[in-house]
């Protein structure tokens, strides 16, 4: 091989590297979600014409299973830093909807009132959550 071609072979090779390992790196970023958005895509929010858990839990109608599940996903959440905001802020809101989830657990009679006031989206998304990319 003349040492011009060997060296463009050599170029070629490293520059399809630098893209494969880009391409894993950025596959590593996407795959860490926080705990907070693992909860919300698996329990506030549901395909159309489905009831999210966090709607059935506001009616009552959630199972104890359910309760149980949505339950560990708060505590995940609450352990983690907040993705945005103040972390007092965080851990205060995902206290309220873990003793009230709790509460639920236990049958107490107010737990689906406690559960509703901590279960406001805009209150705790209008400060811990991070507005969407600029397209
Ligand atoms: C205790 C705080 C808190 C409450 C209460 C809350 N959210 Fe969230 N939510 C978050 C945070 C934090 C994020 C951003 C997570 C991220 O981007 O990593 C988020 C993101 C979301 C997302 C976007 C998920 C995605 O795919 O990126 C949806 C949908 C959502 N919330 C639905 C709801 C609904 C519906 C309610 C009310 C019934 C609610 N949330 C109540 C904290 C909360």
């Amino acid at each position: 091989m003349k040492p011009q071609i060997k060296l463009l072979v050599l170029a070629i090779t490293g520059t399809v590297l630098a893209a494969l390992l880009a391409t894993t790196a950025s596959a590593a970023n996407e795959a860490k979600a926080s705990a907070a958005k693992v909860a919300m895509q698996k329990f506030h929010k549901a395909p159309k014409d489905v009831d999210p858990t966090c709607k059935k839990i506001s009616e009552g109608k959630a199972s104890k299973e359910e309760l149980e599940q949505v339950l560990a996903a708060y505590r995940v959440m609450a352990a983690e830093k907040p993705v945005k905001g103040d972390e007092a802020s965080w851990k205060e809101k995902c206290a309220a909807l873990i003793k009230a989830t709790e509460s639920l657990v236990s049958g107490k009679p107010d737990g689906v009132t406690q559960y509703k006031a901590a279960v406001n989206c805009k209150g705790c998304h209008s400060v811990h959550k991070p507005a969407p990319p600029a397209k």
